[in-house]
């Protein structure tokens, strides 16, 4: 932005408080304490930004400042898509929150998984959530057929040859008979059902019980809420501190 723009922005202390950072106060030590850049250069407490185009970045971390961002935790009931629009008439998750302002599923959960779905109009934070080299963690609890042996564990832990190549490495574990916790960080169409069918046990219901920092035991199916702060500062920090490697393990980014 040109100095005659950047005079005319907002000042950064204010616009920090208002996508909830903290106070104002906070948000002035924290410029002070040089922790907050604008484009990449460390902020003075006077300066201004243009919400629109300026990128703010907080312990370096970008935290999106337009406004107007909404971003919501849905937790999907069975039987409906996962798009804008379906040509099959089908119910949307779309139905299932606030029309205006317009928001997008980040991801896909099949027609039949339930559990939970972010929606947001953050395009920025889209990409770089549903990036597979950001690789953020998404948990599902399966209910299958038959009780998984141990070696069959481990091959949900090692990688499992799928049509489309071997999976990462994730994590399983037994949490009752027939009840499977399974963690994965890439999102292939219907990866879950297919690993587990492929070890001879198929999923018979499915639901996503954690994406990142993200979970909530006490939403209902069907029901949605807005991310607190917090929440969506902690989505920026998974996707702004980690990147998956090609093995599934992780290193820090550059
Ligand atoms: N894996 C699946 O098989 N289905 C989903 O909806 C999500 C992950």
């Amino acid at each position: 932005m040109s100095d005659a723009a950047a005079a005319e922005g907002e000042r950064l202390q204010k616009v920090l408080a208002r996508i909830g950072i903290g106070s104002r106060r906070v948000c002035e030590e924290m410029i002070a304490q040089g922790r907050v850049t604008v484009n990449g250069e460390v902020a003075d407490l006077g300066r201004r930004v243009d919400v629109e185009s300026d990128r703010v970045e907080l312990d370096g971390v970008p935290i999106g400042v337009r406004p107007g961002l909404v971003h919501y935790l849905l937790n999907k009931p069975a039987g409906v898509v996962t798009t804008a629009d379906d040509p099959q008439g089908r119910p949307t998750v779309l139905g299932l929150v606030p029309a205006e302002p317009r928001v997008f599923p980040v991801g896909r959960l099949d027609m039949d998984t339930e559990g939970l779905l972010l929606l947001t109009n953050d395009g920025e934070l889209t990409h770089r959530l549903t990036h597979p080299s950001f690789g953020i963690e998404k948990e599902y609890v399966a209910q299958i057929q038959g009780s998984p042996t141990r070696a069959a564990l481990r091959r949900l832990r090692e990688g499992i040859e799928l049509e489309d190549g071997l999976t990462a490495p994730a994590e399983a574990a037994l949490l009752a008979p027939g009840v499977l916790r399974l963690t994965i960080h890439e999102g292939r169409n219907r990866q879950v059902r297919r690993m587990c069918e492929a070890i001879g046990h198929p999923v018979t219901r499915l639901v996503r019980s954690r994406i990142g920092p993200l979970v909530d035991r006490r939403l209902k199916p069907g029901q949605w809420r807005p991310l607190t702060g917090d929440e969506v500062r902690a989505l920026e920090r998974a996707v702004a501190g980690e990147r998956a490697t090609p093995d599934g393990g992780r290193r820090p980014r550059p």
